[in-house]
């Protein structure tokens, strides 16, 4: 009986991979037609285990290969060397990887080299510049060119495939950031206490940490914050820092110790989402969270110049600003004193999904494998 069972590797290692995966984990784990296997790179350690410790996910293998600072060398033959070694001991059916990380782009990799058949959870998004974002372009083009099954969030994500000249194995699923998110929403209650949030004040969300903003684009947000913050003195501004040192480093002697801006560690993605929904304004890099923002009904303004998820933008949920700093500023106090605006931008459909792509996803693998 076990041995017709459908083995599936699932292989993940940083935050926002984990979010996406696990809800992906618990659903397959259901299905007794197959063999789930969670493999962590652990790329990400504490934001990480954060994830895993919330969908009470025990993976079957983790290879814990962060370091601190790590570069993308050191960090790419580990992964490649040791998923090898799982890989060549497990012998999946089908290894499924996640978007756009060195762990996604490396283990795809790895895969192929191993003959293993790919599942490509995140399909399809592209920016079509291979330096923005960085190196996530290129680990997306690797892990589409090899992979047998692209679950794509998107109508658009679908066609940048064909376009490509792939045809078969692909499945428009949804974002399976939605079925994260919505199963927090309803299942998981906190309190936002321990950040001291000054109930009169309007709350502006800030998250940053893509490398090609590290440096100057990363100040220029800063200083941002900093004009917006002496003109507003209805806002309070929160940033959970991401626990990369560039970002850290960069931020801190601008922002810290400036009244009615909080400098926060990271938070687990229960408080993360409550905190999101009390927003007024969402300013952020990050890619899952404005797949996540419009569904809260928050406005997203994108500190970035090119965007893999034009979608949100058509929807209109979401606007891309960049990282000039006049620019930012301009466009969040439009923001602040355009109700209009403000009330167009937060009535937007979530285009990323029903809450459904791991069912979708679950039902393409059997089809696949039938
Ligand atoms: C990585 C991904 C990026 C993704 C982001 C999500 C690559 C190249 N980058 O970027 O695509 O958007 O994760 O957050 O795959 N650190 C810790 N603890 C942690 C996590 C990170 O201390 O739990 C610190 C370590 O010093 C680590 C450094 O952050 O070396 C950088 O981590 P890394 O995964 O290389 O890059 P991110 O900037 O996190
Ligand atoms: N997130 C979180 N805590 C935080 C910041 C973000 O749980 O302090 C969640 C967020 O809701 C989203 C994911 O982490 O689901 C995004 O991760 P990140 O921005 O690090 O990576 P990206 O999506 O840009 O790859």
């Amino acid at each position: 009986m076990n041995s017709k069972k459908i083995k599936i590797a699932l292989v993940f290692g940083t935050r926002p991979e984990a979010i996406k995966m696990c809800p992906l984990v618990k659903k397959l784990k259901n299905n007794d037609k197959f063999e789930v296997l969670t493999i962590v790179t652990a790329q990400h350690r504490q934001m990480l285990d954060s994830v895993l410790e919330l969908f009470e996910i025990k993976p079957d293998y983790d290879l814990n290969l962060m370091r601190p600072n790590q570069n993308l060398w050191d960090l790419s033959s580990d992964i490649l060397l040791k998923t090898k070694q799982v890989f060549e001991k497990e012998n999946p059916d089908l290894v499924l990887v996640h978007g756009d990380t060195t762990t996604a782009g490396i283990s795809a990799l790895s895969a192929f080299y191993s003959r293993i058949k790919i599942g490509h959870v995140e399909a399809g998004l592209r920016t079509f510049d291979k330096d923005y974002p960085f190196p996530e372009e290129i680990n997306r083009v690797i892990v589409d060119s090899v992979s047998d099954l692209m679950f794509c969030p998107t109508d658009k994500a679908c066609e940048n495939i064909k376009k490509s000249g792939i045809q078969k194995g692909i499945y428009k699923t949804g974002n399976t950031v939605i079925d994260a998110l919505l199963y927090v929403i309803k299942n998981k209650k906190t309190d936002l206490d321990f950040i001291n949030l000054n109930p009169d004040l309007k709350t502006i969300l800030l998250t940053s940490h893509r490398r090609e903003n590290f440096g100057k684009p990363l100040e220029n947000i800063c200083f941002a914050i900093k004009e917006l913050i002496e003109k507003n003195k209805d806002i309070q501004i929160v940033y959970p820092l991401h626990l990369n040192p560039n970002v850290r480093n960069t931020v801190k002697p601008i922002l810290e110790n400036i009244e009615r801006v909080k400098l926060i560690e990271p938070l687990d993605y229960i408080p993360f989402c409550n905190l999101m929904k009390k927003s007024h304004i969402i300013l952020t890099d990050s890619g899952g969270v404005q797949e996540e923002a419009p569904t809260l009904g928050i406005p997203v303004l994108v500190l970035r110049d090119e965007t893999e998820r034009p979608e949100a933008i058509e929807y209109g949920g979401v606007k891309l600003v960049g990282t000039n700093k006049e620019k930012i500023v301009s466009t969040v106090q439009n923001l602040l004193d355009n109700k209009n605006e403000y009330e167009k931008m937060s009535k937007a459909i979530n285009p990323y999904g029903d809450g459904f792509a791991c069912d979708y996803i679950e039902k393409a693998i059997l089809e696949y494998f039938n």
